[in-house]
């Protein structure tokens, strides 16, 4: 059961202006797949509270894995990969760079997504698009991902290498 955080940042969903329907998926995926939802929050788009949440999430309630969903792109208020980077320990670019991959059958746009990924603590972050449908084409691919980086961020020493 991995215990995880989503944090929707969007200004508009934050004011309620916006029904949060990327939230929703992934929560409900989440919940399919048996892991545990431990925090769900809609932000707006200001980098000191995207930091200070995902810093309480790492290191005060110790989440597995923290995805972020919105504020990636290149709309002047977008600023999540900024906040994400100054927090992270380590990157893991792979993570961001398959999400593009997949992506690019979908929309040539997947290029404007500028999402990070990586680990601070024992915690796995990582960003996704705003769009729900964005979400539907991406987290399917990510489970397996997750599931290993989960289990090896925490010192899991066997062989890893798949046939
Ligand atoms: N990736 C997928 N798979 N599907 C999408 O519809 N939308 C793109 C891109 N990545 C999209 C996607 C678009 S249009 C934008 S502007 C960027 O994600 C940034 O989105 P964000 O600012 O909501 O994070």
């Amino acid at each position: 059961m991995i215990r995880v955080g989503i944090l929707t940042i969007s200004d508009r969903g934050s004011k309620g202006e916006r029904e949060d329907l990327s939230g929703k998926i992934l929560k409900e995926s989440i919940e399919k797949l048996g892991w545990v939802l431990k925090r769900y929050q809609v932000i707006p788009d200001e980098k000191e509270e995207i930091i200070n949440t995902l810093i309480t999430w790492c290191d005060k309630e110790h989440l597995e894995v923290i995805i972020t969903t919105g504020g990636t792109g290149v709309y002047p208020r977008d600023v999540t990969p900024e906040a994400t980077k100054e927090i992270l320990e380590k990157e893991i670019p792979g993570i961001s760079e398959y999400i593009r991959f997949i992506s690019y059958p979908s929309t040539p746009f997947a290029a404007l997504s500028r999402g990070v990924s990586g680990i601070r603590g024992q915690t796995l972050i990582i960003n996704l698009p705003g769009s729900p449908k964005a979400i539907e084409e991406i987290f399917p691919y990510l489970i397996e991902i997750i599931k290993h980086a989960v289990s090896k961020i925490k010192g899991d020493s066997s062989e890893c290498a798949r046939n």
